[in-house]
């Protein structure tokens, strides 16, 4: 139960209600004064204060504010000797949470406790949600304890440790698709100073380059046609915090050298404005492409470039990080697991043997995909090679596959592996807008691949409503 603080002079009631909430399971502490009051809350840190407005040595809404300054979240139930609304408003605006007017009866006591005391629980979950969600972004999210992975975990802590005033140098982030760019990109901001300020994230190859750049620089009202408001670029709404420029090689020439710019003074100019202004954002770029190709084909600026690279971050591929891709597998076993209430799950020897041999071209994204597939379509406790959609060799293909009246239920799956698959085809592709590039890379194989599988399935521009 709770432990409960009574603040209050008139003793005998103090005496009764302690005896009374102590009979119901609570353990309480009584004060008769302001000043023992406060002493007991700091030493004794209560769950709940029930405190008289009306003390000897201090006034209601003076304790109130104490009381909130030790403690800003304790529940604080108070008592009136009569029931002033104003009074009822200026304790509820001081920080108390309820009240209760004298003369007070007890089991209405024990009840508005109860409900104080149920609500601050509730509230507590949900602010260890909240920080759970923020926990998402850091480092604890990369999962993988290979060396690679640990000395990874160790660069982003130092480069999310490094500060300025102005100019803080930019973070690059180089990987193959699916190697977790994303959450490392996150991870130095919510690892860094600037975790409470915004981390403004932006895919550059998602928008055109003259929307790109009104989105990064804002634009005054009538800057061109369509600018009927001004608005605010995220260079400015990332203020105090990071910016982070998701495929940055897909950026255009023209902006890349704007960019360039901003890094390097930290002013930005809202297009048809005159002015600029100051802003301190960390830019965090990030790519899997090979920014010298980029350059030698002139598509990437080697100023900007040099620029990047000056804290460059490498996630490794999946298949270079040594007992990881197991590691991962049963980290998101437990996820979906969670997710689709289907806990206890666990993969056979022969399916850990398949995903650690398995080289992973698609990296971390493919192995989720498919321990998600496979969570989806088990039907035992336990999650056989047949259940993971891994591309076999035919040598390696288990005998239960090869074995006779094993074909039958394979062919079973199979079509039902074609029906799942032919709609997580079409769902990407839908999600989007049809680009067959960004949903083959969200589905973690390549564009020939998912061309090939759209063609085999008939998916054509038209299915994905596009
Ligand atoms: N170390 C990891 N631990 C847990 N989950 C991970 C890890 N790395 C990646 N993931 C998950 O894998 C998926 C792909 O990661 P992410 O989107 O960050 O890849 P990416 O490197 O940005 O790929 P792309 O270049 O295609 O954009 C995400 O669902 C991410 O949460
Ligand atoms: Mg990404």
């Amino acid at each position: 139960m709770a432990n409960i603080l009574i603040v209050d002079d008139e003793e005998t009631f103090a005496r009764n209600a302690a005896k009374f909430l102590e009979k119901g399971g609570h353990s309480v502490r009584v004060a008769l004064t302001a000043a023992d009051g406060l002493e007991a809350c700091a030493a004794f840190g209560p769950d709940l204060v029930v405190l008289d407005y009306r003390l000897p040595d201090m006034d209601g809404l003076m304790v109130i504010g104490r009381i909130r300054r030790l403690d800003p979240e304790v529940p604080i139930l108070m008592i009136t000797g009569h029931g002033s609304i104003e009074l009822a408003v200026d304790a509820m605006k001081a920080g108390a949470n309820d009240l209760l007017t004298k003369p007070v009866a007890l089991g209405e006591l024990r009840q508005r406790i109860g409900l104080l005391t149920e609500r601050q629980r509730e509230s507590s979950r949900l602010r260890y949600f909240e920080a759970r969600e923020r926990d998402a972004g850091q480092l604890e999210s990369l999962v993988g304890d290979s060396t690679v992975m640990c000395e990874l975990r160790e660069r982003i802590r130092r480069i999310a440790g490094i500060e300025a005033r102005e100019a803080l140098p930019p973070v690059l982030i180089i990987g193959e698709t699916g190697t977790g760019k994303e959450l490392v990109a996150r991870a130095t901001h919510f690892c860094s100073e600037r975790r409470d300020k915004p981390f403004v994230e932006v895919n550059c190859a998602a928008l055109p380059a003259n929307l790109l750049e009104s989105e990064l620089f804002g634009h005054e009202r009538g800057a061109f046609t369509d600018a009927r408001e001004r608005k605010l670029g995220l260079l400015e709404a990332a203020d105090g915090g990071s910016l982070f420029l998701d495929e940055i090689g897909e950026m255009d020439r023209g902006l890349q050298a704007k960019l360039l710019k901003v890094i390097e003074d930290g002013r930005v100019r809202r297009l048809g404005a005159v002015q600029e202004r100051q802003v301190n954002v960390r830019i965090v770029a990030a790519t899997n492409q090979d920014l010298e190709d980029h350059i030698r084909l002139g598509l990437f600026r080697a100023d900007l470039y040099f620029r990047l690279r000056v804290l460059q971050i490498n996630v490794p591929p999946l298949r270079e990080r040594v007992g990881d891709s197991l590691q991962l597998a049963r980290h998101f076993l437990v996820e979906f697991g969670q997710r689709y209430r289907k806990s206890g799950l666990a993969f056979t020897p022969a399916a850990e043997a398949a995903l650690v041999s398995h080289p992973w071209p698609g990296n971390v994204r493919e192995l989720r995909n498919l321990v998600e597939q496979a969570v989806l379509f088990v039907s035992g406790a336990s999650i056989g090679p047949g259940d993971l959609l891994l591309p076999r060799s035919p040598e390696a293909r288990p005998a239960e596959l090869s074995a006779p009246g094993g074909a039958m239920s394979a062919d079973v799956r199979g079509s039902a592996l074609e029906r799942v698959e032919r709609e997580m085809l079409v769902q990407a592709l839908a999600q989007t807008g049809g680009n067959v590039s960004r949903a083959a890379r969200e589905l973690g194989i390549s564009r020939d691949t998912l061309r090939y599988r759209m063609e085999k399935y008939g998916i054509g521009a038209a299915t994905t409503g596009h």
